[in-house]
């Protein structure tokens, strides 16, 4: 399967659902949705929301499952999005670059980055809930709003994150790194895959599967983030390389080196892959993305 050519054509759906799904940028709140809009269109690859398409098509061929699912995937990437608003400010990471563009708060200041972020999370939640925007049933409804706020809250992502700023600067065991990179980056990955599955019918037994393979490439995909990190350029990634040593952040190759980091990313999009063995070719863009996960450049 052709990994380029079909992250291209899931793009521009995804694209074109977010305008959709997006609040136009009207008064009397127009300059605070516009920031929204400015990280929210700044590029960015849509990894989550194109991940929850790949796992919905990976149990289920009717082929109006996509469009059904495109609120879902549109309220994690403006999950995503939030976070690395959030991810950026001067309390955080402190980043000046972010998609190639200037962050947030370099443009609209702390507050107004802040709750372009709040926004972002909120709007997610909104189009979750809204009826009218999809036929997913109540019931499922429910459950993926229980699946992407758990992955995003304080038992996933921004657990992760907070154990992420308490680690910059200090000697870190092993488990304190996987348990940052589960959270931080694996758990909304994850979010997106299950979320993906419940919207699609998938039976328990898939999605257990499936959860295996999200949590391996979150792991992988965070460990590829630090390598890129480390040995990319800011040109290459649209944003600041070398930051992580600078920052004193616990990452792989701090911990085991390059040699040995790219191993371990490798090897855990080979135990990903080998979750989908009971799946048959549906499942082929996901085992593609698993690849592309460890082989990407920015
Ligand atoms: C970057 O995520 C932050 C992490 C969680 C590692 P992505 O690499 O998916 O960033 P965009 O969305 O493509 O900008
Ligand atoms: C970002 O992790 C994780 C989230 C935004 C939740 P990093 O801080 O390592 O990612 P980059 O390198 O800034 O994208
Ligand atoms: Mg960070
Ligand atoms: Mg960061």
């Amino acid at each position: 399967m052709e990994i380029k050519s079909y992250l291209k054509s899931k793009r521009q759906i995804v694209e074109k659902a977010l305008q959709k799904y997006m609040l136009p940028a009207s008064e009397p709140f127009k300059e605070h949705i516009e920031a929204m809009h400015y990280s929210l269109f700044a590029g960015g690859k849509r990894i989550r929301p194109i991940l929850c398409l790949a796992a919905a098509a990976s149990v289920n061929n009717d082929p109006e499952i996509e469009s059904t699912l495109l609120p879902v995937a549109c309220a994690l990437e403006c999950i995503h999005t939030y976070s690395l608003i959030h991810d950026d400010l001067p309390s955080m990471d402190n980043d000046d670059l972010r998609r190639g563009k200037a962050t947030s708060h370099t443009l609209f200041g702390e507050a107004g980055a802040l709750l372009a972020g709040d926004s972002l999370l909120t709007w997610a939640f909104d189009l979750l809930s809204q009826t009218g925007n999809t036929s997913l049933p109540p019931e499922k409804r429910v459950a993926i709003i229980n699946v992407i706020a758990r992955a995003a809250g304080p038992m996933g992502m921004v657990g992760g994150q907070t154990m992420d700023i308490a680690n910059e600067n200090r000697e870190f065991p092993i488990e304190i790194l996987q348990t940052i990179h589960r959270n931080k980056t694996g758990a909304l990955i994850t979010g997106s895959i299950q979320a993906g599955a419940i919207g699609a019918g998938a039976s328990t037994n898939k999605i257990e599967k499936l959860v295996i393979y999200g949590n391996k490439i979150g792991l992988s995909f965070q460990i590829v983030d630090d390598l890129l990190n480390a040995t990319a350029t800011t040109q290459q990634l649209g944003k600041a390389a070398g930051s992580d040593t600078t920052r004193g952040k616990a990452t792989y190759p701090a911990f085991f080196g390059i040699e040995e980091t790219r191993r371990q990313a490798l090897q855990a999009v080979e135990d990903a892959k080998s979750a989908l063995t009971d799946f048959d070719y549906k499942a082929d863009p996901l085992r593609a993305l698993a690849d592309y996960i460890y082989t990407r450049s920015n």
